[in-house]
């Protein structure tokens, strides 16, 4: 019954405090109690508390009466741990050469390979160097190296497996030439090789995508997940106020409504020389004295709250992708429920995975698909979680460090998929997987403002992992 509850409410986008949902489940009929609470409130009340209720158990003394004080629940601590394998920190092993960049491409081909492979509408494919002399419909997996489109209105895909490299034909009046492709993902193409054997014309495009259908299964978990993304302690444009009021709040609300995680998901401070003329935006201009900072800002979190903290493009770690966690000799301040992980990573939370990548590939992404803007960071993601990599296209803006496996692989779906970076706020469904752009503690700096860019600062999704419900937090009013 609790979990029709549960279901009840989470198709609404609703969600029941613990005391709310004991109410509830007391009643003689609970999903037809539920159903009434959660037609008649308004849609506005994303979080249900006991008091919202009482006025429907009106009378019902009864209800009240026979029920035995709750005894204190026990908060769960430590219950957010690193997803093993996911995390780089410790485990680097390149040093750069020729070799590891080739040892990398391979991973990720091989990986994606088998995802492709997976799906139950492609099946085995035929290595390149066969396909190409097979006169029937076949299919391959090539790695994209090059895209260009003809002067009849074609498209041509240059791509490449272990065994050798062809050029893929995308006939103008295909559904396949629409689509979005971009250098070094990895896709499936079922086709048939020209009469001249020189082109491999497709007929469908197969990536390795996340399950058509799959869907957000509700459980039984009452805590709930925050995020604050891109805070740059140490700028002159960081929001005190703003983060001051979030404080507060957490304060009043995170032991009630069991908010008990908080990913910080990189960009923690400003850092020191990241961009010319930094120096005249910062408060604090010493990159310790920054995360000492970070460290106060955090003591005044509820303690009961565990938090991880991740790297960005702006933290005092190698610039390269995956990135490490920030070391011990600017985190000491921090007090122990905080933890340190690498960008991207995988947290395990209550039976839910969230990745959580600080997202500087989007400004690849955006650079060199048309579609693509920063006023719509969320379809970036989305189109992440199509090819199941977060940063494919190499030789962009994002250094790319060539370990022995691709971490910016996602081997797993995800139930939450976070970035920041691009100091956006926003939310999407898709395929069940939550995918979230987690806002930015900084108000415009210079930089955006001459590239016409406004921030959506100040906002806090808090993401419930029992019914993933997504509520965006605004402190900026
Ligand atoms: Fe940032
Ligand atoms: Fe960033």
């Amino acid at each position: 019954m609790r979990s029709e509850v549960l279901n009840a409410a989470a198709r609404r986008n609703i969600f029941f405090s613990p005391d709310a949902l004991e109410v509830v489940l007391s009643n003689s009929d609970p999903l037809a109690f539920a159903n009434t609470i959660l037609t008649s409130l308004s849609e506005s009340s994303m979080f249900i508390e006991k008091k919202d209720i009482i006025g429907f158990i009106a009378g019902d003394v009864a209800v009240e009466a026979e029920r035995v004080p709750a005894a204190p629940r026990n908060k769960k601590h430590g219950d957010m741990i690193v997803a093993p394998g996911t995390d780089i920190t410790g485990d680097s092993t390149c040093e750069g050469k020729i070799n590891d960049f080739a040892a990398y491409f391979k991973n990720r081909f091989f990986i994606l390979k088998r995802m492709i492979e997976k799906r139950r509408d492609f099946g085995t494919s035929v290595p390149i160097s066969r396909a190409v002399t097979l006169g029937r419909e076949t299919q391959i997996v090539g790695m994209i190296y090059e895209k260009k489109e003809t002067k009849n209105g074609h498209t041509t895909l240059s791509v490449e497996d272990e065994t050798g490299t062809c050029t893929v034909l995308l006939s103008k009046d295909s559904p396949c030439s629409g689509e979005m492709y971009v250098n070094d993902e990895v896709i499936g193409i079922s086709g048939k090789t020209s009469a001249r054997g020189d082109l491999f014309i497709a007929d469908k495009i197969f990536r390795p995508d996340v399950p058509a259908g799959r869907t957000w299964v509700p459980s039984d978990s009452v805590s709930s997940v925050a995020f604050l993304s891109d805070i740059h302690i140490g700028s002159s444009t960081f929001l005190d106020k703003e983060w001051k009021k979030m404080t507060d709040w957490l304060k009043a609300n995170s032991y009630d409504m069991d908010l008990d995680y908080l990913v910080l998901p990189g960009d923690v401070v400003d850092g020191i020389g990241i961009f010319p003329g930094q120096e005249e935006e910062l408060l604090i201009a010493d990159i310790y004295k920054q995360y000492e900072k970070l460290g106060e800002y955090l003591k005044d979190i509820p303690d009961h709250i565990k938090i991880a903290v991740q790297p960005g493009n702006h933290d005092a770690v190698r610039l390269a992708e995956p990135q490490p966690a920030l070391n011990r000799i600017f985190t000491k301040s921090f007090d122990s429920n905080v933890i340190m992980a690498g960008n991207p990573v995988s947290f395990e939370i209550e039976g839910r995975t969230i990745l959580s990548y600080h997202g500087k590939s989007i400004d690849d992404w955006i650079a060199s698909v048309q579609r693509l803007n920063y006023d719509d960071p969320i379809t970036v993601m989305k189109e992440m979680l199509v090819r199941r990599h977060l940063s494919p296209m190499y030789g962009g803006k994002t250094a790319m460090a060539p370990e022995k496996k691709d971490y910016l692989v996602i081997e797993k779906v995800p139930d939450i998929f976070v970035s920041g970076h691009v100091h956006g706020a926003g939310k999407m469904d898709y395929r069940g997987v939550k995918v979230i752009n987690a806002s930015a503690w900084q108000s415009q700096t210079e930089y955006q403002r001459a590239h016409n860019f406004n921030p959506n600062p100040a906002i806090m999704p808090v993401v419930h992992l029992g019914t993933g419900a997504v509520r965006m937090m605004d402190f900026i009013k």
